[in-house]
């Protein structure tokens, strides 16, 4: 029987596109305006409805992720820790979580990618349960060179992947999420350190595309993929969340709400993780959310 698809969270990395903002602080725990940037890949796990997660932060930062997340229990989560020792590659983080993943599908999301949108929410918790093989997910963008990209045949099929090319297949990114099957470790493991030498994600996918098991799902127009890997585009990705929450009276992307509407959380849990989080306001959204959906 296929085991429970479980999580993995990466947050290491340098941050150096954001010196001198994050020598001292990890990227992944910079706010994006309301919250830490790690809360917004975390509520996607959650929504998808996968409750073990591994976090994989740098040996120094990992501190101050478990000062801000535990093991998990106060969220209705199990949060696991492992550290990843220096950037060698996305694609590593497969091979360091192996024994935490002991045979069970993954699902591994890039601590600064941000998505938002209720199509989104829909095609996540769908492909969550897919069996077999890998899915991605493509996101039409203006700059496709800056990421991996997916290039497609007349009838849409996927047939080729590409990390950042001079000349794009297409205008489809692939975002920072992605499912695996089993045997993504063992698969990892067989990638070789690419020119800018890394483990690069898009060698693992392809290994998945050349057996003719890669799912790749196009995300619709009304979802928001955003990257916070520049000044300009962190401060983009904070002006969208606070054009979003002032609008609508909400808050976005807040991972004990995901949990709790999964039922992992009951509604006196939720409010006591309210409670010292009234004066910033982010408390009181939580505790309406309580009270008014339970
Ligand atoms: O955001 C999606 C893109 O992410 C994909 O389209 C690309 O195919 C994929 O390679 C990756 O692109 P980048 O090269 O822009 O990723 P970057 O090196 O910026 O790393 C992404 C995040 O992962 C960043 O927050 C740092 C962290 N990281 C990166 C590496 C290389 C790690 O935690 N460990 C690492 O070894």
């Amino acid at each position: 029987m296929t085991k429970q698809r479980k999580g993995i969270i990466l947050a290491g990395g340098t941050g150096s596109r954001l010196h001198p903002a994050t020598i001292t602080v990890s990227k992944q725990l910079m706010p994006v305006f309301d919250k830490p940037m790690i809360y917004y890949p975390l509520s996607v796990l959650v929504q998808a409805g996968i409750q073990d997660i591994l976090m994989i932060t740098t040996p120094h930062d990992q501190a101050q992720f478990k000062k801000l997340l535990g093991d998990g229990k106060a969220w209705g989560l199990n949060i696991e820790w492992a550290v990843q020792p220096s950037p060698d590659g996305l694609a590593q983080a497969l091979i360091i979580a192996e024994d935490f993943l002991d045979g069970a599908p993954s699902a591994l999301i890039l601590g600064d990618n941000l998505f938002f949108g209720s199509g989104f929410a829909k095609t996540i918790k769908r492909s969550v349960k897919d069996t077999g093989g890998a899915t991605v997910f493509g996101f039409h963008v203006k700059n496709p060179s800056d990421y991996g990209v997916v290039g497609f045949d007349k009838d849409m099929n996927a047939i080729s992947l590409v990390e950042k090319p001079e000349n794009p297949a297409s205008n489809y990114a692939v975002t920072g999420l992605y499912f695996y099957d089993e045997h993504a470790p063992k698969y990892a493991k067989t990638v070789t350190p690419s020119a800018r030498g890394e483990l690069e994600i898009t060698a693992l996918n392809e290994i998945y595309l050349n057996r003719s098991e890669l799912r790749v799902e196009l995300l619709d127009e009304g979802t928001t993929w955003l990257d916070t890997g520049t000044h300009r585009s962190l401060l983009a990705a904070a002006q969208f969340v606070a054009v979003m929450e002032d609008r609508q009276g909400i808050r976005i992307c807040c991972p004990e709400v995901e949990s709790f509407r999964q039922g992992w959380l009951t509604k006196d849990e939720l409010l006591t993780l309210a409670e010292p989080l009234k004066k910033s306001g982010y408390g009181n959204y939580l505790a309406k959310v309580a009270e008014s959906e339970h």
